[in-house]
């Protein structure tokens, strides 16, 4: 069966910069594939090769097992919304949906009930005649995001769809997306929050400096990586050296440590055993405060996929 997108060793250069280098990434049909990586990681220009907005420096790009240089061909089946594109802001939403389908070839009855449609789906039907220009950013979120189902993609390509929304906004976002679920229709999504990954995404490409560091189902990827977790604990009395040493004795604690004389720290390598340490302070005559985990394993396991020093990797 031939895939929704192939990447084959794609490389793209600015002049003497190369953004991105040697990637090859597959998502089959079905499938939603999350583009995770840091900014500067070059997700946009991967997303802008594969929609033609831009032209390879080699390797290739194919939709659908079309050559994304034969771009007109290529897109007829997909929905993109590339960085954050301005909308008209004296238009309503019906206004730009109603031009955007003509473009796509839909007229008559069948672009009204099509409107109709992708403004119920990104819940933005009772908004539909109002000015785009006085609606807050997840609301012009999610008039882009009707643009691009418009033709009833079966591919889907969104750059940062929740960038600068606010969490409630971020919400509303992924639950539509995951409502935009077909069986036979994709969806590439570039982000840099794992999370966003892991609630919307059934596979994932982490990209680092314009390369690819891993591919991998995304329930595997969070399987293998659990057991991170890092608890900190607070009691009342002093910490002795037997109980550090009774605790370093569990069978998957790789590491802890006091941090003062009332906490200390134990890092799990497997599921962590908060009941077992419960039952240990209380047999050291300790008395508990508070017993927290540090973090979560989904930010852990983002910095350590993506590199810490790179929060700002701009180049
Ligand atoms: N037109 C361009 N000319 C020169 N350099 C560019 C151009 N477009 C992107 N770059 C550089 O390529 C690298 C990758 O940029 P890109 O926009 O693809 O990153 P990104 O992963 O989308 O980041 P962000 O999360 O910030 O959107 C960056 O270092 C950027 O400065
Ligand atoms: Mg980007």
């Amino acid at each position: 069966m031939t895939n929704a997108i192939d990447v084959n060793a794609l490389t793209k250069s600015f002049g003497s910069f190369t953004a991105v280098h040697n990637v090859n990434m597959t998502v089959k049909k079905g499938e939603y594939m999350g583009l995770l990586g840091p900014n500067g990681a070059g997700k946009s220009t991967m997303l802008k090769v594969i929609t033609g907005m831009l032209s390879p420096t080699s390797g290739s790009t194919s939709v659908n097992g079309i050559d994304c240089r034969d771009h007109r061909r290529a897109m007829e089946t997909v929905g993109c919304v590339i960085e954050t594109p301005e909308c008209y802001p004296n238009f309503t939403p019906t206004e730009v949906l109603s031009y955007v389908g003509k473009l796509r070839g839909i007229t008559g009855p069948g672009l009204n009930a099509r409107i109709r449609e992708v403004l119920d789906e990104v819940r933005m039907w009772e908004w539909r005649d109002k000015p785009i220009g006085k609606f807050s950013k997840g609301m012009k979120q999610r008039v882009t995001l009707a643009q691009a189902l418009m033709p009833d993609p079966d591919i889907l390509i969104l750059d940062e769809p929740t960038s600068g929304l606010d969490p409630r906004g971020m919400v509303e976002v992924r639950e539509i997306l995951k409502g935009l679920k077909r069986d036979n229709r994709s969806l590439l999504v570039s982000t840099h929050m794992l999370n966003e990954v892991s609630e919307v995404c059934n596979s994932v490409t982490v990209i680092r400096r314009g390369q690819v560091i891993l591919s991998d189902n995304v329930k595997e990827l969070l399987r293998k990586n659990t057991g991170n977790v890092t608890l900190e604990v607070y009691v009342r009395n002093s910490i002795t050296q037997e109980f550090m040493d009774a605790l370093r004795r569990f069978d998957n604690v790789v590491a802890a440590e006091r941090t003062d004389e009332n906490s200390f720290t134990a890092r799990f390598s497997g599921n962590d055993d908060r009941e077992g340490i419960v039952e240990l302070v209380k047999r050291h005559d300790l008395k508990l405060f508070s017993l927290n985990q540090k973090g979560s394993d989904l930010e852990s396991l983002y910095l350590s996929l993506t590199g810490e020093e790179d929060k700002d990797d701009i180049r």
